[in-house]
């Protein structure tokens, strides 16, 4: 008989498919819900995956690693695929994958199991995190290759069997969950012109319900990482919970977003994650008070790449190794605190600073007291302009393809008052 380890979350599809590994494989089933904060696991999961006939029931509380280790790395390296989604799903994929692998391995088991479909980017996540981890072992995907029921079959198939069918009632959508963020898909989201219905929302409220005085945080942050709220040093865990309750109350973290899937289709996703969404921001505000403009610019780069791995999920990959020792590298100096104003779904960065902060009132002032050396940028210009300079005497000057601009003004413009003798 052959030992599968299974991806479970509670939910009805994995709880059939508990049963259709054991009638189908004849596969003797282990089930692993992996808590990962936001509600991810249903009451009573243990409960019911021995009622699925599983022949052992875990449950592994992962939240904290889940944010350090995880969550944490990807805001450091302002990871946000397409400029965008801060990759709640896509982040707890790798980590549901090493657990399943480890699990297999302890158990002797030859296969590990997910809930997927054919259609999505987590099972690609899973099968290649699993496989980047242990080749040997099989991956099955009882969704992806003909356990499809529909609804209404899944609870008739449970029921026949005696399996605990969980009372949710069944949602519109299609919702995936963890402390990072809320993902939301199908149902009339499916219409890229239909704005979300309300009941999308689950951790963020209407931004024009939002209290009316605005709320302001102030974020500590040691080495690119997020350690206090308000002067107060909270848990990882509770500094995600505290702040998301705060952000969301006020309507802010929600994103809609038409997105290309690591398959080739385009998709249309709704999120809710507003710790993160504030902290991305007030990250960024500290990154460009410590960090110089060239770590700025390149530091752009190797998000758009670090988020693109997770995306794609290869965080096993060699690149993804590489650049995540450079992000941690560059955090060094990230340290200091951030003031963030939530207000009626938006945020504003309102104030920053740090003891490793380049930024030099002295410098900057243009007051009196400015230490700045005017004359000398005579002499920065000369140079700096230089090739400019050259460029125009050997292949002749910018005029040549630039319009004239005067007599396209309105004459009102460039009508001069003449001063009079
Ligand atoms: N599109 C997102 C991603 O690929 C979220 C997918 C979440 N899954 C779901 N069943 N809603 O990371």
């Amino acid at each position: 008989m052959r030992k599968v380890i299974l991806a479970y979350s509670g939910g009805l599809d994995t709880s059939v498919a508990v049963a259709w590994l054991r009638e189908t494989m004849d596969a003797d089933v282990v089930t692993l819900p992996v808590a990962v904060g936001g509600g991810s696991l249903r009451e009573g999961v243990q409960r019911r995956a021995i009622s699925a006939g599983a022949s052992r029931a875990y449950v592994l509380d992962a939240r904290e690693r889940f944010v350090v280790d995880y969550c944490f790395p990807s805001m450091q390296a302002n990871a946000l695929y397409q400029g965008v989604y801060p990759l709640a799903t896509a982040l707890a994929r790798p980590l549901i994958a090493q657990l399943l692998v480890e699990v297999a391995q302890r158990e002797g088991a030859d296969a590990v199991a997910h809930g997927c479909t054919g259609k999505g980017n987590d099972q690609v996540r899973f099968d290649v995190a699993v496989h980047a981890l242990d080749p040997s072992l099989e991956v099955i995907a009882p969704m992806r290759i003909g356990m499809g029921l529909s609804r209404d079959q899944e609870i008739e198939y449970a029921q026949a069997r005696g399996i605990e069918v969980p009372i949710t009632k069944a949602s519109p959508y299609s919702i995936d969950q963890n402390i990072w963020g809320r993902s939301i898909e199908t149902g009339v989201l499916e219409d890229p012109w239909t704005a979300p219905p309300a009941d999308v929302y689950a951790w963020t409220v209407d931004p024009g319900k939002a209290p009316v005085v605005p709320a302001e945080v102030t974020i500590g942050f040691e080495g690119g990482i997020p350690v206090s709220l308000d002067g107060v040093r909270l848990s990882a865990v509770e500094l995600v919970d505290q702040l998301g309750a705060l952000a969301g109350a006020h309507g802010v973290g929600r994103i809609d977003h038409v997105e290309d899937r690591l398959i080739g289709i385009k998709s249309r996703e709704i999120y809710e994650s507003p710790a993160a969404v504030v902290l991305f921001a007030a990250h960024r505000a500290l990154e460009g008070l410590t960090l110089s403009k060239e770590q700025l610019r390149f530091n752009r780069l190797v998000s758009d790449e670090l988020a693109q791995a997770t995306y794609d999920g290869l965080w096993f990959n060699a690149l993804h190794r590489d650049l995540r020792d450079y992000v941690r590298s560059s955090q060094r100096v990230v340290s200091g605190e951030v003031r963030v104003r939530l207000d009626h779904g938006s945020l504003a960065v309102v104030g920053r600073r740090s003891d490793l902060s380049l930024y030099d009132r002295a410098l900057a002032t243009y007051d009196a007291d400015d230490a700045f050396d005017h004359a000398s940028a005579v002499g920065f210009i000369r140079i700096f302009g230089l090739p400019l300079r050259t460029e125009a005497a050997r292949q002749g000057s910018a005029w040549a393809w630039t319009s004239p601009l005067v007599d396209t003004l309105p004459a009102s413009v460039v009508s001069a008052e003449v001063a009079r003798p």
